[in-house]
């Protein structure tokens, strides 16, 4: 970790403090990932509270995570849901899968959610050819070199309104790599591009430092066709 990283960890978690970010649910979910063996890497207390804000603010009612890993960020995510709203939430690994169902239900948050477990490339289809959505958030956040391809489904399941937002499109700051063969900076960049084309979404992307390092999140939003 840079120094600057360190610091950034530091009011990072006064924040947490200060703010309140955490809470038994929430510190036990990441217990329990640690005890299943799954790595670190949920989004920050923070960052998880920006996502539940922004879920709020669009007044969302079915939200599509797309990277479920132990459900942390499904949490907060569930718990924005007004009544009768609901989380699809997709994940490849049924351990991640199984460590979020036990991690949603002691949150009081699983009957809100919905885990399907498979590759996203799979379960996106599934959703399309039932006719799901259209989901007014859509968070990604899984293998990153899929990103495209969950950008193109993400649209298929939208409307004008909805709120995109991808994970991790920074990476301490290697996104800028042109030349870069590391298929995650390769699918981010391309994500990007796509995004910046895309006469539909408007759009923008803001760096993070702080307990996770340095990276970022984009955020679009989907307009008329
Ligand atoms: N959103 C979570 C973190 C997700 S980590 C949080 O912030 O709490 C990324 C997750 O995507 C991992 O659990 C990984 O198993 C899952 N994943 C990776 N490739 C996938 C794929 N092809 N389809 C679905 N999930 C995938
Ligand atoms: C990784 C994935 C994530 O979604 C994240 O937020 C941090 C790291 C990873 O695969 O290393
Ligand atoms: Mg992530």
């Amino acid at each position: 970790m840079t120094e600057a990283e360190a610091e950034a960890a530091a009011v990072d978690a006064w924040f947490a403090d200060t703010l309140a970010l955490s809470d038994p649910a929430l510190d036990a979910a990441l217990a329990a990932n640690v005890d299943a063996g799954l790595p670190a890497i949920d989004v920050s207390p923070a960052q998880g509270k920006l996502l539940h804000l922004l879920a709020r603010m669009a007044g969302a009612r079915r939200i599509l995570e797309i990277g479920t890993l132990g459900g942390y960020s499904t949490i907060h995510l569930a718990r924005a849901l007004p009544e009768g709203g609901r989380v699809t939430t997709l994940e490849v690994d049924p351990k991640h899968a199984e460590t979020a169902r036990a991690n949603l239900a002691r949150a009081g948050m699983a009957e809100r959610v919905d885990i399907r477990v498979g590759r996203a490339l799979d379960t996106l289809a599934a959703l399309e050819a039932e006719g799901a959505g259209p989901f007014d958030l859509v968070f990604v956040d899984a293998d990153k070199p899929s990103n495209p391809h969950y950008l193109a489904s993400a649209l298929r399941l939208s409307r004008p309104g909805t709120v995109l937002i991808f994970d991790n499109v920074v990476r301490e700051g290697a996104v800028v790599d042109a030349a870069s063969t590391d298929a995650s900076v390769v699918g981010t960049r391309a994500v990007i591009e796509t995004i910046g084309r895309e006469k539909r979404l408007t759009a923008t992307a803001i760096q993070t430092l702080g307990v996770k390092g340095w990276d970022g999140f984009a955020l679009a939003i989907v307009g008329e066709a």
